[in-house]
């Protein structure tokens, strides 16, 4: 398994370990250090390693993308769970650089890898949004021609997805896609250690509210600002248990194997209950929606407050494709899950628990990281 120690990686690891699942998971060096991240990021969610790796179930080796892969000193490897990514969304220039360097050319650095010692299946986790600017029902299948692309990060994705069609072509290989779409926090808890996208406008709300607001004045601050976008367009998040639990599902299960999955939300919140859980949470009032042609480029301070950081990510508030779930629902009917929805509740506990770490600054696993480097 690559990418252990990520936000869905130590989620992915809990889950498959809870199901005695043998895994050998590659970090990034030094090795030491690696560990001790990622034993603390398990035990956040409640799982202790350390009886694993007493075991044997669960073997920790350095390995990178794309140069240096480990030497498989553990035996024969059944399947590569390639879970890692660079999640820089634009190269600035830099073709050799992330994200293409980890996820294009790591890729074919892990097939390559999957070759030359015979591995025939492959789970990878790719993105919801190599389907580019497409629109309509995305399929759960390979999206060909190349699409137009938001963010060099979704092209880099597609690439690979490319790399591993290509690789699946060979007799024996069985490939499985995952495509989330945009990872929040734990759906029961709210814990996260990823604080972009979602947390980042978040966040700017926050930093808005204690801009405009006046102590003197009620808890409730109005500030009037258009919202580029249409209220009923959607937001497509996904909570980071829920899709671990479904790759779990499929990994363990090789009638699974074969197919991509869509790990999206089928009922995802509007920009309208967005906009309603911003307010009641942060006692706010006066947005209203507008043409993003009318308010990008033509905004009053408040509104640049929120929309000059945060244009980068506009695009997807403008597009919302709707994403076909058929393979994921077999898996949800079978194990007999439901999807987490997303509703006023639990997107206030979401921005509640982000806001109480300080939306990253005070995060448990930045802490360690710091007490371990110093
Ligand atoms: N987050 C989202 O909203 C989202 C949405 C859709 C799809 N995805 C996909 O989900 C997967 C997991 O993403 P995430 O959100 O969990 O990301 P993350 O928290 O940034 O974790 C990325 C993981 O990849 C590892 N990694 C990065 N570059 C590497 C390299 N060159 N060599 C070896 N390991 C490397 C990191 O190791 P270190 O711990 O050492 O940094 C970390 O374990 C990715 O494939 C991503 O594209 C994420």
């Amino acid at each position: 398994m690559t990418g252990a120690s990520g936000f869905l990686g130590h989620y992915v690891l809990r889950d498959l370990l809870t199901r005695q699942r043998r895994v050998v998971a590659a970090l990034r060096h030094p090795l030491a250090r690696s560990a001790r991240r990622l034993a603390y990021l398990l035990e956040q969610i409640g799982f202790d390693a350390a009886p694993c790796i007493a075991s044997g179930q669960l073997t920790l080796v350095e390995g990178a993308l794309p140069d240096h892969l480990p030497e498989p000193t553990w035996g024969h490897t059944d399947d590569v769970l390639h879970n890692a990514a660079s999640l820089e969304l634009f190269s600035n220039g830099n073709g050799d650089g992330d994200p293409f360097r980890t996820n294009v050319k790591g890729t074919r650095a892990l097939i390559e890898w999957a070759n030359a010692h015979g591995v025939k299946t492959i789970h990878a986790v790719s993105t919801a949004y190599t389907c580019g600017w497409n629109d309509g029902l995305i399929p759960e299948a390979f999206h060909s021609p190349a699409p137009r692309f938001q963010t060099d990060y979704e092209r880099s994705k597609w690439l690979a997805e490319s790399l591993f069609r290509d690789w699946s072509q060979q007799p024996e290989s069985v490939l499985t896609i995952f495509r989330p779409s945009f990872l929040v926090g734990d759906s029961q808890t709210g814990y996260t250690t990823q604080f972009a996208g979602f947390y980042q406008f978040a966040r700017l709300v926050s930093v808005l509210k204690n801009r405009y607001q006046d102590p003197h004045n009620g808890k409730l601050t109005h500030i009037p600002l258009r919202i580029p976008g249409r209220p009923e367009d959607v937001q497509n998040i996904v909570p980071v248990d829920f899709v671990a639990r479904i790759i779990t599902e499929v990994v363990l299960d090789s009638n699974r194997h074969g197919r991509i999955y869509h790990l999206t939300n089928p009922q995802p919140p509007t920009n309208e209950l967005m906009k309603r859980c911003y307010e009641d949470y942060f006692g706010l009032h006066g947005g209203y929606f507008a043409d993003p042609a009318t308010v990008l480029g033509h905004c009053t301070s408040a509104e640049s407050l929120l929309w000059d950081e945060y244009h980068l990510l506009t695009p997807r508030v403008v597009h919302a494709p709707h994403f076909d779930t058929a393979n994921t629902r077999c898996v949800m009917d079978e194990v007999g899950l439901t999807f987490p929805i997303l509703d006023r509740e639990r997107i206030c506990m979401l921005i509640d628990w982000a806001a109480r770490q300080q939306w990253g600054r005070r995060s448990p696993a930045r802490r360690r990281e710091r007490e371990t480097a110093s």
